[in-house]
């Protein structure tokens, strides 16, 4: 495709912080952003020069954001079958409507990952009573119990150590699609993110290692440390997953490393992540940069991580003392990331990323707030 000329507009779906950082990046580039969010006052607005707010199932709305622009990303996969159709019927949607469909759904997603041959969790695939009884037969207490939709940041998870407990444990989850999986004891977690263009041309940014606290992703560091081998079984694992799914754009695989050097994967979103904030700062071409060039036409950039670095989330309010704190520890070399949303109990609402080091350790923060 011939690039799409500086000043067009890239369209993204969805007005969160994955898309403000987006958004940023598309600006960067010489792009202009049209966003379509469900509320006014959203992380993207910040930077989107067109704002079309509506539901996200209302035909108007989607036609809105076509008139606009003529290729669209997401920055969520949590949208509508319907809004994904329609918006496929209208503009080129990166990446295509399939693979959001498989992806946003935990069992779709486990179903297509392992039947490319992708290693991932021992696991059961639920829709009913009878078939909940059956998983909890068959797996290796405890296991997790996850909804096939909607759940993010470890919501629509319940652990379950006692077999008689697994059938109320589905129901508190709303009794439908679920994914049942063993514990991983793993060694560590870590992500990779794949890029793809519409050429197949591929890159790959090397493994992040990720430290999840109640189900929140805390703090991520690259270089990861993990075995040679382990990481080219992961690279291996997500250039299979690009090319199975057609992917086009870019797809960050959670991944577990097991004792023995094995890899399972977690799970797959064809979008930005959160793991991969810190290629911002620390990688010749960042995930945004990298999926606007997708959008728009542009030859893939270069992924090498320039130097280590940290990155801590911040999460349910923001500790300035600590953050000052940091800036002091690392002067020039701690960049704060703000997302402009209102503090809440386990809400992200920013990121640090520390260059120079992939050991730094987290401020105390103050009660309520949480740095890493
Ligand atoms: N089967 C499992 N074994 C061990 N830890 C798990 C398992 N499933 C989830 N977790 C932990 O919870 C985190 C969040 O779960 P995940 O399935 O990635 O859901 P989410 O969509 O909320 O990110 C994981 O990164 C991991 O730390
Ligand atoms: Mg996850």
């Amino acid at each position: 495709m011939t690039p799409l000329p500086s000043g067009s507009v890239i369209g993204i779906v969805g007005g969160g912080q994955l898309g403000l950082m987006l958004g940023e990046a598309a600006r960067a580039l010489g792009y202009r952003v049209a966003a379509l969010t469900d509320v006014a006052d959203c992380p993207i607005a910040a930077v989107a020069d067109e704002l079309v707010v509506g539901a996200y199932t209302d035909r108007q709305t989607i036609g809105r954001l076509a008139a606009l622009a003529g290729v669209v990303t997401v920055e969520t996969e949590t949208l509508p079958a319907a809004t994904l159709e329609a918006l496929a019927a209208e503009v080129e949607l990166v990446p295509g409507a399939g693979i959001v469909l498989t992806t946003q759904d935990r069992a779709k997603q486990r179903r297509f990952t392992a039947g490319l041959g992708i290693a991932v969790p021992v696991h059961r695939i639920v829709a009913s009573e009878e078939e909940v009884e059956a998983a909890g037969r068959e797996l290796a207490l405890p296991v997790v119990v996850k909804r096939a939709t909607g759940g993010y940041d470890g919501r629509g998870q319940v652990w379950v150590a006692d077999r008689a407990a697994l059938v109320a444990a589905w129901r508190e989850l709303g009794g439908g699609t679920c994914v049942i999986e063993e514990r991983v004891d793993f060694a560590c977690e870590f992500s990779v993110i794949v890029c793809r263009d519409r050429a197949g041309n591929l890159a790959f940014f090397d493994p992040i290692r990720n430290v999840h606290r109640n189900g929140i992703l805390r703090i991520s560091t690259a270089p990861a440390e993990i075995p040679a081998d382990s990481a080219a079984v992961a690279r291996e694992f997500a250039f299979r997953f690009a090319a199975g799914a057609g992917l086009v754009g870019i797809a960050c695989l959670e991944c577990y490393l097991l004792e023995d050097g094995g890899v399972l994967v977690n799970e797959v979103a064809a979008r930005p992540h959160n793991s991969g904030h810190l290629t911002i700062e620390a990688c010749a071409t960042s995930q945004f940069e990298q999926l606007v060039r997708i959008v728009a036409g542009l030859p893939l950039g270069e992924t090498t991580l320039r130097e280590p670095a940290t990155m801590l989330n911040l999460v349910s309010e923001i500790d300035e003392d600590a953050l000052a704190a940091l800036a002091a520890a690392y002067p020039g070399r701690a960049f704060v990331h703000r997302y402009g949303k209102a503090p809440r109990p386990g809400r992200k609402l920013g990121h640090v990323t520390v260059l120079g080091s992939n050991r730094v350790r987290p401020p105390e923060a103050r009660p309520g707030c949480e740095i890493g």
